[in-house]
Parts: structure tokens; sequence; C-alpha cells
């Protein structure tokens, strides 16, 4: 008995935000933004929330999947930017959908959490707890960002992935094949949130610049490129395979200098490595199942293909998955 993903879904609020917006911001430039990230645009969250975005990711992988919100066992969402502390994410979106006989919860491992999520529903799907679940990356990311500082804001964006995942028959061929996760507590301070002001609601009385993203971007650089590529080889080792026999790398969504050191490591054809930041920014624990469903679409994945899945985000936390398709 395996665990394969069945459908995928994908949501992006409609405003755009260009680099071209943020240099009336803040005193950067759309080169300096290209040239170090990949990105040139962004979605950023109006109306939509973490849940609205959810559940309609949710909704697009259900169509693809050819299911109905009744039939769903599992609902996880990977979220760090929820708007409600109670109830969570995942049951907001169980109540949005009609999905009433599941479980739902959420999962904090920011921008690794959908690796975070998609481990913890094939275990749940494995133990014979459940026989599917739909797992999601939700952000509303912008809610949580310092506008005046140039270093992080030109980075972020909001959007949502979903990917309907369920128990495989002997013999189906595809699904989940190698996992690997793991968290640095230690390097915490590299990126961090202390809490949040909620749209709407009047300032709090504590310095509200405090709650905001917090980063260290040259140090969260150089932990990505170090980190992400061990993992992927523990997940590679766990599936028995060698990094050539991936066909595609679907990473992290956070800067596409990352993501060609990481290929060079791997001795990797970077051609391997879609990438899509150019569009979304970094959507955190959005960015690998928007990817995915991204290329899903454009039939851009044939069956049978090997795909490897890793993030890595604060916390410190990064995790990989092995699948095939
Ligand atoms: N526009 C123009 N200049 C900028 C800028 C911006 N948006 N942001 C920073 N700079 C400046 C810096 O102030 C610095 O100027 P100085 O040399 O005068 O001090 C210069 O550019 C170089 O800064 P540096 O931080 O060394 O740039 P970098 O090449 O490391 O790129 C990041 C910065 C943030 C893009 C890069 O470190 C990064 O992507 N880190 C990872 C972040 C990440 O992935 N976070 C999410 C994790 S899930």
């Amino acid at each position: 008995m395996g665990v394969a993903i069945r459908g995928t879904g994908s949501a992006l609020p409609e405003k755009i935000l260009t680099n071209f917006d943020l240099e009336k911001m803040v005193d950067t430039s759309d080169e300096w933004i290209r040239q170090r990230t990949g990105m040139s645009e962004r979605h950023i969250g109006q109306k939509e929330t973490v849940p609205s975005l959810a559940s309609a990711a949710c909704r697009r992988a259900l169509e693809k999947a050819g299911k109905k919100a009744e039939e769903v066992e599992l609902i996880i969402v990977a979220t760090c930017t929820t708007e409600m502390l109670l109830p969570c994410a995942a049951c907001r979106v169980q109540n949005i959908l009609g999905a009433k006989d599941a479980i739902a919860f959420d999962i904090n491992a920011a921008c690794g959490g959908f690796l975070f999520a998609l481990n913890t529903a094939h275990h749940y799907i494995e133990s014979g707890a459940c026989n599917n679940a739909l797992v999601v990356g939700s952000e509303v990311l912008s809610e949580i960002i310092d506008w005046t500082d140039r270093g992080t804001c030109v980075l972020f964006g909001d959007g949502s992935g979903a990917v309907y995942v369920e128990k495989t028959e002997e013999g189906d061929g595809s699904g989940i094949i190698g996992m690997s996760q793991g968290s640095n507590g230690m390097a915490g301070k590299m990126l961090y949130c202390r809490g949040r002001v909620v749209k709407g609601e009047t300032e709090p009385e504590i310095n509200s610049e405090d709650l905001l993203v917090h980063m260290n971007g040259g140090e969260v650089f150089k932990f990505a490129v170090r980190q992400v590529p061990i993992c992927i080889r523990k997940a590679l080792d766990m599936a028995g395979l060698q990094p050539e026999d991936i066909d595609m790398y679907l990473l992290h969504q956070a800067n596409s200098r990352i993501i060609e050191s990481i290929a060079k490591t791997l001795k990797q054809d970077i051609k391997k490595f879609p990438m899509n930041m150019e569009k979304t920014g970094n959507t955190s624990s959005a960015s690998i199942p928007i990817l995915l469903d991204e290329l899903n679409r454009e039939g851009k994945i044939q069956k049978g293909q090997k795909l490897m899945l890793s993030g890595f985000g604060a916390g410190m936390t990064f995790g990989a998955c092995a699948l095939i398709w």
C-alpha cells in the first residue's frame, strides 16, 4: 500500500504587486530584485484570507481528482499567517468545503510547512487511520511583512496550493517513495515574527514593528544552500535513488540563486528545476504545491516520472519528498 497525489489545485489573490510598484515604496529597483531573487511580481491578498485561498485551491484539487468534499477524511493546512488563532484554518476550510467527515488541523513549519503536512498525511494514510487527505499550503504573508524593509518586502507573496492524496492499491506504481524532514530550532533567530496585527484591528500598544517579519537574509541563504541538498539526499537514499534518477526538482521558490546553487551541489542540470517565483514571489508553505499545480495543469508532468519536492523555512525547518507521478 502506498500514498499518491491524485489532484492538484492552487489559488492566487487578484491584486498583483510588481517590482516597479515596490520601487515607489522602498529604495530598490526592478533590476536589483530580478538579479538577486528572480522575482518580478507577486500576488497580494486584499479580501483573501488563508482559509478562503486554501478552500479555493482545495476545490480545484478535488475537481482534478474527481472527488467530492464529503469523501475527504483528513485536511491539513500548513500555514504561519492565519488571521484567527481559533478555530484553526483547516477547520474553517472544512466548514467552507462542507467536508463534514474530515479530521482537520493546522501545521506551522513556516515555508517548510507543506512538506511537514504531506509527511503527516502520508503517515496517517500508511497507518490505516484514513484513506485520503487534502494537504494544503496557504499564506497571506503580506500581512506580517514590514513594507518599509527592502530586505524582506520584495521577497514574499500570497497564495495557496493544495494536493489531494489517497491510498494506492498494490502494484499501482505511483506514489511517495522517500521522505525526509528536520528542524533546527537553534537557528530560530534567522527568521522570526513575534506576533501580528490583524487587519482592521486597532494597533496594539506594544511596538507594532516587532509584530512583523525579521530576517537575516544572508544567513537564511547559507542555511538553505547547505541544508536542502542534505535533506534531498536523505529522501533519495530512502527511495534507493541517485540525484540523476529524478526527472524534476520542485523546490521552495525562495530565490532563484538558492535553487541554482542546490542544482550545482547535486550536479544536476538547472533545466530540471522549474521555477515560477518570477510571477509569485515566495509564497512560503504554498510555493511548492502552487508550482506543482501549474506544471500539472500545463501537462508538463508525465505519468511514471520521478519528482523531488523540497523546502525550507523559519524554525528553521526543512523537508523533502521523492515520489513517482
Ligand atoms: N533593493 C536594493 N538593495 C537591497 C535590497 C533591495 N530590495 N535589499 C538589500 N539591498 C542591499 C543591502 O542593503 C546591501 O547593501 P550594502 O552593500 O550597501 O549594505 C546589498 O543590497 C547587498 O545585500 P545582501 O543582503 O548581501 O544581498 P544578498 O545578495 O544576500 O540578497 C536576499 C539579499 C535577501 C535577496 C538574499 O540574502 C536571500 O534571498 N536570502 C534568503 C532569504 C529567504 O529565502 N527567505 C525566506 C526563507 S523561507
